[in-house]
């Protein structure tokens, strides 16, 4: 469970205007992060969305009138400026902004604004003409000045009937920025990671297949802990035993060259490859239409070579000569000489880190919950990982690769992605 906001307070402020409706999801997706969320709503919100729902999904009475106290131990707009760590308003009408912009105190949540030390976060919403007004462009500048920060409404139709901007950003792109400021930006935020997971399945005839025992679990727990540290992840995914991670976009595929084709032609779009799957390095020669009828006492299949995948996206790369960066991550199983065959492995494809697993192993390997794993770069060997989750394997290796990447991106412009 994604908890980054746990023990964070937030103090939601929700402003009288159509989109006011929004803030109950994004109350009830702040929650879910764990974040503790007191809300504060203006009359005019309470047209729109009754505080009855914000208090039942932030478990909170909601706060809406300044002289309702109702804890004689505490002055309740205080006690809630005091305790956030984080001021949201969302929506926040051209009224608000003005409010803001000019210090007036004549509600409770513009009171509890200018109570506040804690960071303010603004989500404005409104018809086009009334955003890019001078009066509205001078607050929003004013309230910048001061360290406010915003999430700039979106384009498209608005309530009143203009198409433009003004419309309340979405409550998923308002929490990315809350996280960003309370818990700092995600380390894979803003990138396009390609994970492939599972065994692929060649077949011989309409009701038999050549297949491993892959089980796609390694790179399910690759792709989402990717998604988890803020990337946008595609999963190419063969033969699997689980179901894929929510929150990613999956491309089914059965054989060792479909994979191929479905990889190869996402690269131009990609920033990062992951080659988990357990590729078959062979095919059956033909593909027989139907059903093989058993003839004679021995049968002899014969197998001709599969494209190598992440060899091929290696080239591909190569191929760029710096002007796209790609990072690229291979797996390697091995029963034997673990460390020669990854070290071969990753200069044959052209791999920026290799992660190695000796599958005979006890605990390592196709299937199981935990594995146990080396991970090398063209230098050698950079961490070994005893046995831990797959899910623990993940997020270290995440680790590792942002620090590679960065560690490439300083050593400047091309250069980076050569040894
Ligand atoms: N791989 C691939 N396409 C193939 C075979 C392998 O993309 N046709 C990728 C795997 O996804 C993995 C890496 O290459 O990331 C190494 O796979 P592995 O099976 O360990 O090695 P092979 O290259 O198949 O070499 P060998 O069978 O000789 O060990």
């Amino acid at each position: 469970m994604d908890k980054r906001l746990a023990g964070k307070t937030i103090l939601l402020g929700i402003t009288g205007g159509i989109a006011a409706y929004k803030a109950a999801a994004l109350c009830s997706r702040l929650i879910g992060l764990g974040a503790s969320v007191r809300v504060m709503m203006t009359e005019g919100a309470t047209k729109f969305i009754t505080p009855l729902t914000l208090q039942t999904l932030s478990r909170h009475p909601v706060a809406t009138d300044v002289f309702d106290e109702r804890d004689a131990a505490i002055v309740q707009h205080i006690d809630w400026a005091d305790s956030a760590d984080l001021a949201v308003v969302a929506p926040a009408t051209a009224n608000m902004l003005s409010k803001m912009a000019n210090g007036l105190a004549d509600d409770m949540l513009s009171t509890t604004l200018l109570a506040t030390t804690a960071p303010i976060l603004v989500a404005p919403a409104m018809n086009v003409h009334m955003w890019e007004h001078p009066a509205v462009i001078d607050n929003v500048n004013i309230l910048a000045s001061r360290g406010v920060t915003f999430v700039e409404p979106g384009s498209g139709q608005l309530a009143c009937g203009y198409v433009g901007k003004g419309r309340l950003a979405e409550p998923d792109e308002i929490v990315e920025a809350v996280v960003t400021m309370l818990v700092g930006p995600r380390p894979l935020a803003g990138k396009r990671v390609l994970v492939t997971a599972g065994g692929t399945i060649e077949r011989i005839d309409p009701v038999r297949y050549i297949t491993n025992d892959s089980s796609g679990k390694m790179g399910f727990a690759i792709a989402e802990a990717a998604r988890d540290g803020g990337a946008e992840v595609t999963l190419v995914c063969g033969k699997t035993e689980v179901t894929p991670p929510n929150g990613v976009n999956v491309v089914k595929v059965e054989s060792a060259l479909h994979m191929y084709d479905e990889v190869m032609a996402r690269l131009p779009q990609i920033d990062i490859v992951v080659k988990a799957a357990a590729v078959a390095d062979y095919r059956p020669a033909h593909r027989e239409e139907h059903k093989i009828k058993k003839k004679s006492e021995a049968l002899t299949l014969e197998l001709i070579r599969n494209p190598d995948i992440l060899h091929a996206v290696g080239a591909w790369k190569e191929g760029q000569q710096g002007k796209r960066k790609l990072f690229v991550i291979g797996f390697a199983a091995e029963t034997m000489e673990v460390e020669k065959h990854a070290m071969d492995k990753l200069a044959r494809k052209k791999c920026d880190l290799i992660v190695a697993n000796n599958v005979s192993e006890e605990g390592a390997g196709f299937g199981k919950e935990t594995n146990i794993v080396s991970v090398y770069s063209p230098q050698g060997l950079v961490e070994h990982m005893p046995k831990m989750s797959k899910r623990a394997v993940a997020e270290r290796l995440w680790l590792l690769a942002t620090t590679r990447m960065n560690h490439l991106a300083e050593q400047g412009d091309g250069k980076g992605t050569k040894e």
